[in-house]
């Protein structure tokens, strides 16, 4: 979603339901041109053609392409757990995140540019009004006028990020629903689906 979002890591982030943290995160690991992967051991290296010295080689080459996070990236939510859940997320994927409990309605303005990328509640697994957040997720947008909007919809929620102005991406499932990602149309950005 982020990177559909056109997303390159040289503006700030913001996901003001951040949940667990998950989108924040990632968007700083792009932001930081860190390897997907690069933490972990795969299957494969137990093939019998597998060779650790070439392997060794990519990661360190990967390594070095990594940078310091120079963009702020901000996450927020309104419950203390899902705060707390996505602090120590980013602590364990070591990366310098701001995370808040904060409530969507109360997010501050900024009249720089950035990409607001969320996942609202789906209304099935989260029991939530998603006619509310979506509202005040166009409130918040307003706030941030030169900011891209991206997100994560069910379909009751894709229904209302469309009249937000948000054109659909690639269709998916998240937990087994039935999602869209959606995004705020860039100037060079292609077709929808
Ligand atoms: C579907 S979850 C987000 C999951 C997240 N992407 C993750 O990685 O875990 C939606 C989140 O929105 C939060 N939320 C719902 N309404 C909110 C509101 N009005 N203000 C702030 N957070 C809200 C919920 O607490 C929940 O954590």
């Amino acid at each position: 979603m982020i990177l559909a979002a056109g997303f390159s890591g040289d503006e700030p982030c913001c996901d003001p339901l951040c949940g667990s943290g998950t989108i924040a995160i990632e968007a700083a690991l792009i932001a930081m041109r860190r390897a997907p992967g690069t933490g972990r051991r795969f299957a494969f290296q137990k093939w019998p053609g597998f060779s650790a010295r070439q392997w060794e080689h990519l990661i360190s080459d990967a390594r070095k392409q990594e940078r310091s996070l120079a963009v702020r990236i901000e996450a927020s939510d309104q419950d203390a757990g899902a705060v707390a859940a996505a602090r120590e997320n980013a602590a364990r994927a070591r990366v310098s995140i701001d995370v808040v409990q904060r409530r969507l309605a109360d997010l501050p303005s900024d009249p720089g540019s950035g990409l607001l990328a969320c996942n609202p509640p789906y209304g099935v697994r989260v029991g939530a009004d998603v006619k509310r957040v979506l509202r005040e997720l166009g409130d918040a947008a307003k706030g941030r006028p030169c900011w891209h909007l991206a997100m994560v919809a069910g379909e009751a929620a894709a229904a209302g990020a469309r009249e937000l102005g948000l054109a659909p991406v690639l269709r998916t499932q998240n937990g087994g629903i039935p999602v869209e990602v959606l995004v705020s149309p860039r100037a060079d950005s292609g077709p929808g689906v």
